[in-house]
């Protein structure tokens, strides 16, 4: 199957590559799926050609939160039974998608293979998309940490819980040390009150500076804040997009506001 039902491209920007962005955190269950999938619909909106890429592997659950089924993943491709465009499918919110599909338990250790077949799979898409956005693991397990290292950016997703706020501390500090990243992006999800993202940020900055060393500088950057909203949960059971369902919603807005400062 190819892509062409994903949008073209907007004639102004150049064709020099995609931008890759992970998504990422410490702590698991904080979102990432969830603003991965809806960030991407928010850029395809934008006339972006956006490519989600499940590197989730072993725990990929992107095919739940969009209601695919998809007939073929990554892991025909990674056992060469499927080409690339064959595995790459449309996806609802005008985006393509790869997906990994559950129980890819292979691929959940790094081997010398996951990472060549992956770095592969990336050089072979960015011409052909405006946006890669990786959706990966929580954590610091290796496949996790070169999913991250693969994209250009970061955007460590966390919620203003002080078990997440610990967790993203101690991966942006991998990310700091074992990637010598100097800048990572922040999104605060699930957000009580307007305002909590600018905090916590400021917080966490504040803690990385002292940490990374005043020699070195390290900019967290707060990119987004997508407030804790019910429509979230709702739109999550029905297997459907908040942006399709209920674009007005308070996350939705969120989600909007995140796609238009990544593209300013
Ligand atoms: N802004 C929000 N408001 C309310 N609920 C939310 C919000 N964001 C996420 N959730 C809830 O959190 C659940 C988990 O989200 P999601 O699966 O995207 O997390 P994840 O970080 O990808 O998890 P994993 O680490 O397992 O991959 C969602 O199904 C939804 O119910
Ligand atoms: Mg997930």
């Amino acid at each position: 199957m190819s892509t062409t039902t994903a949008p073209a491209a907007s004639p102004a920007r150049p064709r020099a590559g995609a931008r890759t962005l992970a998504v990422t955190s410490g702590k698991g269950g904080v979102g990432k799926t969830f603003v991965t999938a809806n960030l991407a619909a928010a850029l395809a909106a934008q006339g972006q050609r956006v490519l989600v890429l499940d590197a989730d592997l072993g725990l990929a659950n992107l095919d739940v939160v969009l209601n695919l089924h998809p007939k073929l993943t990554l892991h025909d491709v990674f056992t060469d039974k499927a080409t690339l465009d064959q595995a790459i499918l449309p996806a609802p919110g005008g985006f393509s998608v790869l997906l990994a599909g559950s129980g890819m338990v292979e691929y959940s250790r790094l081997t010398p293979e996951v990472r060549d077949k992956l770095l592969s799979i990336i050089e072979q898409v960015k011409p052909r998309f405006d946006w890669v956005l990786l959706d990966t693991g929580a954590g610091i397990s290796d496949v996790v940490l070169f999913a991250v290292a693969m994209a250009q950016d970061v955007l460590v997703v966390a919620t203003p819980e002080p078990t997440s706020l610990t967790d993203a501390y101690a991966t942006i500090k991998v990310l700091a040390t074992q990637q010598g990243r100097r800048q990572v992006g922040l999104l605060v999800n699930q957000a009580g009150r307007p305002g909590e993202g600018k905090l916590i940020c400021g917080q966490l900055q504040q803690v990385l500076q002292r940490f990374v060393g005043s020699g070195q500088p390290f900019r967290l950057d707060l990119m987004g804040e997508v407030r804790s909203d019910v429509s979230v949960r709702q739109a999550v059971l029905k297997r459907h997009l908040l942006l399709e369902n209920y674009p007005g919603s308070d996350a939705a807005q969120g989600i909007k506001a995140l796609a238009a400062r990544l593209l300013s």
